[in-house]
């Protein structure tokens, strides 16, 4: 496998050079000025809007969630289904008329959307009010654009093709004080046949085990409390390191780390889920008993049209040894119902694997062609009725399961983590299972933050509900 690429200190060290000069720029009114940034899709996502703010902030920029205060806009884009592209086009068509009321505004957008050619090709030619559009691979020099943008250059499309880099040293502001996510690698090598990912993301690459390690150790001393381990495929991580290490071994790191936190990671890929990893998983304490490990699709003849490198049975033999090791393993999963092709018949197996396995919760997806991946290129007979019909019958058949799961939770005392206010009135806090399921409670706000018993009173399909034990 090829040696990743890694973009120099220096570098970055220029880069923050470049936030201070662009501070000098930004500065020299009487209030501090403010930047928006508006992230769609994923937690990869949601990672690198929090260098974007890191940088943003090293830039001297405060925050703001309305349009109208702003500086600066950011708009970190997803390209995983048709639905997230048109939601970023609506919205960015909408800030024309912000622009002309703040014609300082810079507008930029970023991520995965505009890394597909018809889409930057759109922006160039419809969008003309936005200012900066950059790809996942640039995201490391956002400090040098926005500084060219304030100084000489005018609209400014960074979109180079390339494998991808690892840059270190990038600030990051985080959203959340108890929950982080420390992306681990980036990219995908898989290819599945209806995915867009390693087009615009690039191959597989890892972080250096002592960065990660430094990251979470640092990320505990702060007192975060539950750790995400993230990357398009977690399982093959190091295989590209100079000194090649497995996730498992990772993983063991990490929770050798001193401290009272809980360790998650996302996603795997069923081909690469071994015996290791779940032997890895129940003795490591830190390690939350959980996994998300996507099927797709439960007939062996559409997961091979998927490029998914799996069969049904396998899926289930990894379940069933897992299960063995860890018996209450949470378990959740995606799944793409319509895939082009997909019969009846083939529909009835997934339904079958949901039955046999009964995940805890699903994440569930009508298949949305993406240009330029094979997937689009095939026949696709099927109505969009039957396949709304199909997904209904997943999500009648998931709710059925989540609710039996949710319901065997009452009376059970569990030790969850206290993470925030409840939206819902009722209840005064949520909290979440090691599992990660989601309980609204009733106590008081002192525990944010904090592990504590929880007695759980009831439930429905989608959470738990109870009280401080
Ligand atoms: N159409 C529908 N769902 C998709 N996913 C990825 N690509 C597509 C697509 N073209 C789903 C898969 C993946 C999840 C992140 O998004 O289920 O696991
Ligand atoms: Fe896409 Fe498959 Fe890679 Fe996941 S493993 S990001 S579904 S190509």
């Amino acid at each position: 496998m090829e040696r990743t690429t890694r973009i120099a200190p220096e570098e970055i060290e220029h880069q923050l050079e470049l936030c201070q000069r662009t501070a000098a720029l930004t500065s020299s009114g009487p209030e501090q000025p403010l930047a928006f940034v508006d992230t769609y899709g994923c937690q990869q996502n949601e990672a690198d809007s929090e260098r974007i703010r890191g940088y943003l902030a090293a830039m001297g920029f405060g925050f703001t969630d309305d349009e109208e205060k702003a500086r600066i806009i950011v708009i970190n884009t997803c390209a995983i289904r048709e639905h997230a592209e048109q939601r970023v086009f609506g919205n960015v068509g909408a800030l024309v008329h912000v622009k002309r009321r703040h014609p300082e505004l810079l507008i930029c957008l970023c991520g995965c959307m505009v890394q597909q050619p018809h889409a930057a090709q759109k922006l160039r030619e419809s969008y003309r009010h936005v200012d900066l559009v950059f790809g996942p691979h640039a995201l490391w020099k956002f400090p040098e654009m926005v500084y060219g943008l304030l100084t000489q250059r005018g609209r400014t499309f960074e979109l180079t093709d390339s494998p991808g880099s690892i840059a270190e040293g990038i600030p990051v502001v985080r959203q959340d004080s108890i929950k982080a996510w420390v992306s681990i690698m980036y990219g995908c090598n898989n290819f599945c046949s209806y995915c867009i990912v390693p087009y615009v993301r690039g191959r597989e690459r890892s972080r250096k085990p002592e960065d990660i390690l430094d990251e979470v150790r640092r990320l505990v001393e702060d007192g975060y409390k539950d750790i995400t381990l993230l990357g398009q495929n977690v399982n093959s991580y190091g295989k590209d390191l100079e000194e090649p290490m497995d996730f498992s071994a990772l993983l063991e790191q990490v929770n050798a780390i001193p401290g009272d936190f809980l360790i998650r990671f996302m996603t795997s890929h069923p081909k690469d889920a071994t015996q290791r990893l779940f032997e890895t998983m129940a003795h490591c304490s830190k390690v939350a008993p959980v996994l998300h490990l996507p099927f797709q699709a439960g007939n062996d003849r559409v997961l091979k049209a998927m490029n998914r490198r799996h069969t049904r049975d396998e899926y289930l033999q990894k379940i069933r040894a897992l299960k063995a090791l860890i018996p209450d393993i949470v378990l959740t999963s995606d799944i793409i119902v319509g895939f082009p092709g997909e019969t009846a018949g083939e529909f009835e197996d997934t339904l079958r694997v949901l039955e046999e396995v009964r995940f805890d919760a699903l994440f569930t997806f009508i298949f949305s062609p993406r240009r330029g991946t094979p997937a689009a290129e095939l026949d696709d007979p099927t109505t969009r009725e039957e396949k709304l019909a199909r997904f209904n019958r997943l999500l009648a058949l998931q709710d059925a399961i989540s609710e039996e799961k949710h319901a065997a939770y009452i009376g059970r005392t569990v030790r969850c983590l206290v993470d925030g206010r409840s939206d819902d009135t009722r209840w005064d806090l949520t909290a979440r299972t090691p599992g990660n399921r989601l309980v609204r409670l009733t106590g008081d706000a002192s525990a944010i933050g904090q592990f504590r018993d929880v007695k759980i009173t009831g439930a429905n399909k989608w959470s738990l509900f109870g009280e401080l034990a």
